[in-house]
Order: C-alpha cells, then sequence, then structure tokens
C-alpha cells in the first residue's frame, strides 16, 4: 500500500511519516509549496501523480481566533478541499483517513464524548471540521475518521508548547480550572494511524469514525502542575505561581470545555489500546528544551 500523508510538516503528519519510513511503508509527503489546500487543481494534479491507495489528510487550518476574521479561507481548506479529496478518493477506489477533533463537539457534557454523540460545533473553525466530516460521509465510502483530542509535541503551536514557553518566560501563568481533555502525545496519534493503515492493509471493512486519546483526563491546571514539576528536571523556570482561572473569564473563540473523548469503540473495532500520555511527557519536554533557545 501507498500511503500519500497532506500536512507532513505538522505535528502529527511529521510523526507519521517518521514511523511510515520506520515500518517500511511505501509513502510521500507533498509539502505546502507542491499540494495547497487552498487551490483544487494542485490537490487534483497531485493526487494523479503520485497515485495513492491511502490518502491521510493530517493538514488543516488550525487558527480558530483566525477563522473568524477569514472565513472563507478556512472552510476552503477544512471543508472544501477535503471534499475535493474525498470524491478523488471515491472514484479511484482509494482510501482517505481524515484527522478530525474534538472542537466538533459543544464541550458542555460531563461525561466523555463517544461516536454516538451528536457534534454541535459553535465556532468557524469547527463548523468547517465538522461540514468536511459530512461531506466525507456523503463523497467516500472507504473512509476513516480519527477524531482526536489535546495533541502535545515538543513541535509547533499546541497547548504544551505554549505552557512551556510561559513558564519558561513568565513569573505567573494563568490557567483554567475547567477545562479538561486527554493530552495525546503526536507520536501515538500517528502510531495509531499506523495501526489502522496495517489493518485496513488486511483488508479489515471497519469504514466509519472513531476516537482515539491518551488515557487519563485532566485539568488543564493539573496538568500545568504536573508540566512545571517534570520542566524544572531540564530547564530553569521563571514562573513562580500559576494562577487559576475559569474559561468564561478567557478572551476570544474558546475550546470545547470538555475534550476527553470515549475510546471504546477503536478498541473494540481495531484492538487499539490508549497508552498514558505520562510516559511520553518527560521525553517530549526535554526535546522542547534541546530544541527551543531562551534568552
Ligand atoms: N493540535 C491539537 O491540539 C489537535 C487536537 C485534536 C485534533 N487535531 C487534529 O489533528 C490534525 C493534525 O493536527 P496537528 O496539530 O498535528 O497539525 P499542525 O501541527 O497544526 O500542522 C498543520 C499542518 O497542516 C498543513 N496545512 C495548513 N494549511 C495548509 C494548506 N493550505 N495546504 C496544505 N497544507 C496545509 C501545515 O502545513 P505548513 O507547515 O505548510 O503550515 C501543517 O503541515 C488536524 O486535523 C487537527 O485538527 C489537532
Amino acid at each position: 500500500m501507498k500511503v500519500l500523508v497532506i500536512g507532513s510538516t505538522g505535528k502529527t503528519g511529521h510523526e507519521l511519516c517518521m514511523l511510515l519510513k520506520e515500518k517500511n511503508i511505501p509513502y510521500d509527503a507533498p509539502g505546502r509549496k507542491e499540494l495547497d489546500l487552498a487551490y483544487p487543481e494542485q490537490i487534483q494534479s497531485c493526487l494523479k501523480h503520485y497515485k495513492p491507495d491511502i490518502v491521510v489528510n493530517a493538514a488543516s487550518y488550525n487558527n480558530p481566533g483566525q477563522a473568524e476574521i477569514e472565513p472563507a479561507y478556512c472552510f476552503r481548506i477544512n471543508k472544501d478541499a477535503v471534499a475535493e479529496i474525498a470524491d478523488y478518493c471515491n472514484r479511484q477506489g482509494c482510501i482517505l483517513i481524515q484527522v478530525s477533533t474534538y472542537r466538533i463537539f459543544d464541550g458542555i457534557q460531563s461525561e466523555p464524548y463517544s461516536e454516538q454523540d451528536t457534534p454541535n460545533p459553535s465556532n468557524v473553525q469547527a463548523i468547517s471540521r465538522w461540514q468536511a466530516e459530512q461531506e466525507i460521509h456523503k463523497r467516500c465510502a472507504r473512509h476513516i475518521i480519527l477524531r482526536l483530542s489535546w495533541v502535545i509535541s515538543e513541535r509547533r503551536n499546541n497547548m504544551l508548547a505554549k505552557l512551556l514557553d510561559q513558564l519558561s518566560c513568565h513569573q505567573e501563568v494563568t490557567v483554567t480550572s475547567d477545562q479538561l481533555g486527554c493530552p495525546t502525545p503526536a507520536e501515538d496519534a500517528a502510531r495509531v494511524i499506523i495501526a489502522i493503515i496495517q489493518q485496513l492493509d488486511c483488508g479489515a471493512d471497519v469504514w466509519g469514525t472513531y476516537h482515539y486519546a491518551s488515557t487519563e483526563a485532566v485539568s488543564e491546571n493539573s496538568f500545568a502542575e504536573i508540566v512545571t514539576l517534570e520542566a524544572s528536571h531540564y530547564h530553569h523556570l521563571k514562573v513562580k505561581k500559576l494562577k487559576m482561572n475559569k474559561m468564561d473569564n478567557r478572551k476570544g473563540v474558546l475550546p470545547p470545555a470538555n475534550a476527553n473523548l470515549d475510546c471504546s469503540l477503536i478498541l473494540n473495532t481495531f484492538g487499539i489500546h490508549r497508552r498514558p500520555w505520562r510516559t511520553a511527557l518527560s521525553k517530549i519536554i526535554y526535546s522542547y528544551f534541546q530544541n527551543t533557545p531562551f534568552s
């Protein structure tokens, strides 16, 4: 099976390419210069050129605040491009694995969200992601939609990297006590995609939507406390105090308060077990400080 990875420079896409290479699974990973999802003609020519058996789309427009300012552009990347890819996959009989997000839920319920729960996105970015999922359902039978909880990595912008930046540079860091999620290392998300690819390669007929998140949901403030302790082993932190806040006091587009996902379906269908994020945290923090220059 030949895999085409879209979004290979992102956190999840990068880790996926590393694992594909390690496992000797043939793949192509065009960068944005070659494949910009804003241009439908590039999508068509790229897919025709590489002729993949499986397309993994780990690219997305991921800036909720900016999406409110440029909704048309956000929809082009997150919805229209995905519809285009889904059409191609359906025509050519190839498989589409679309990485999606907990942000399609409103975050109001206290239980973890399962695949049966109805999405209720409340901002442009989240609506574009939910509409993309619906386009895939309509257009491409052989698809897997994989929704993830908080993705953490030493690379690019994410909640862990942002937190480490703040802990290193500020004496007081504000965190919320009423925001819950499962920090999921990008490497773990990539491992899950590989496991899915391997089973699809064996002919498993398991199309549909699945949730994955590392074990142990945690509030943002408890996560920050654990990160502070761990990071202090590797770097002199400036932070003296973690200041508690409530989500309602935050400005801008708020993420869903509950990003906890029920992962029983992916376990029962693919046998994919959840890994704990705590075991990966130290390694990610270490790499972050190795690669981030602080004055
Ligand atoms: N981050 C999270 O906390 C989180 C949580 C749940 C789900 N997810 C989902 O997981 C998936 C991967 O997220 P991530 O955080 O790993 O990604 P990321 O680090 O934010 O990277 C985004 C990727 O999308 C690419 N991209 C953006 N606009 C593009 C365009 N117009 N054309 C082509 N490529 C474009 C970027 O390419 P450039 O390098 O060229 O910018 C980059 O490779 C996404 O679907 C995301 O919604 C993420």
